[in-house]
């Protein structure tokens, strides 16, 4: 496949070009889906990384590879960063951003709920996203400016307009063990507060759950910049709002984020900016 690499004219990106690296993400990561599924709770190795509940297996390394193989025969130049193999940098302002188990807690364990996750950036903006369930072979779509799509058909954030009808969920970091304390705290009051807090294990499933209108809201701190990029682009371009836990622009390194069908996002904004809930 021939991409024209002329992506910017007058700082406007070109859909046709944009959606030749929907379609590339797409198969990468639909590749990289059938090694999950064939190897789903039956992984030779499980070793840990950051913590104790940080695992990576030896299914994580492979489908990274595999993507990575099929992105960089198309875009040699372009810049890559992976979960798992970290950066390589050619000085490209393209980047793609892989995670290619996100829930791999959840795969170890047989819970058929995770995902592979490629965005590509440019200069700091998503321009692509696309999130593929390997297991309820769903693939979510999203390039600037073109909505966000499941499987082929457009999606929308959900139209609660009230915490109280909304169903949230959030995630608990690698380092959860070592500072529990703003989740739980979290974790409770938007229990109190909500329709429920589901607690999922898979950041991925749960953004592209809020692009397709499932769920109203997800937040979580500590995330890593393939955790967040393709799921960002997915809720912006499904109609929802992100931000980090202040409000503020969600910034990858940061690794803070709120994302919601943006009818709830102020409402959940006030619980994070009350004193005693501050971080
Ligand atoms: C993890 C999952 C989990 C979230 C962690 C992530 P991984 O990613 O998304 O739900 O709570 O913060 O690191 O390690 O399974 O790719
Ligand atoms: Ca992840
Ligand atoms: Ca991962």
């Amino acid at each position: 496949m021939a991409i024209s690499s002329r992506l910017v004219i007058m700082g406007h990106y070109m859909a046709a070009s944009l959606t030749a690296y929907v379609r590339l993400a797409a198969r990468a990561a639909r590749e990289a889906g059938g090694l999950l599924v064939r190897y789903a709770g039956k992984p030779k190795t499980v070793e840990t990384k950051r913590s104790v509940v940080d695992l990576v297996t030896e299914v994580d390394r492979s489908a990274e590879r595999l993507i990575y193989g099929i992105l960089h025969r198309t875009t040699p130049t372009f810049d890559f960063l992976g979960e798992e193999h970290g950066q390589a940098h050619r000085r490209s302002p393209y980047r793609w951003i892989v995670d290619p188990i996100d829930g791999t807690n959840n795969f170890v364990h047989g819970l058929p709920i995770f995902g592979v996750s490629i965005a590509l950036e440019h200069r700091g903006r998503m321009l692509v996203g696309v999130i593929y369930d390997p297991m309820r072979r769903e693939l979510f779509t999203a390039a600037r400016g073109g909505g966000a799509f499941l499987n082929g058909a457009r999606i929308r954030v959900s139209r609660a307009r009230r915490l109280g009808l909304s169903l949230i969920a959030t995630g608990f970091a690698f380092n959860f063990r070592r500072h529990p304390q703003p989740y739980l705290k979290w974790f409770q009051e938007f229990q109190r507060r909500s329709h429920g807090v589901r607690r999922i294990g898979s950041t991925v499933f749960c953004l592209a759950a809020i692009a397709a209108g499932r769920l109203e809201g997800f937040y979580e701190r500590d995330l890593w910049p393939w955790d967040m990029a393709a799921g960002m682009l997915l809720v912006e371009e499904a109609g929802g709002r992100i931000s980090d836990l202040s409000g503020g622009r969600p910034d990858l390194t940061a690794g803070q984020l709120l994302a919601t069908n943006g009818l709830i996002h102020d409402q959940m904004l006030r619980i994070f900016k009350k004193r005693r809930h501050r971080l």
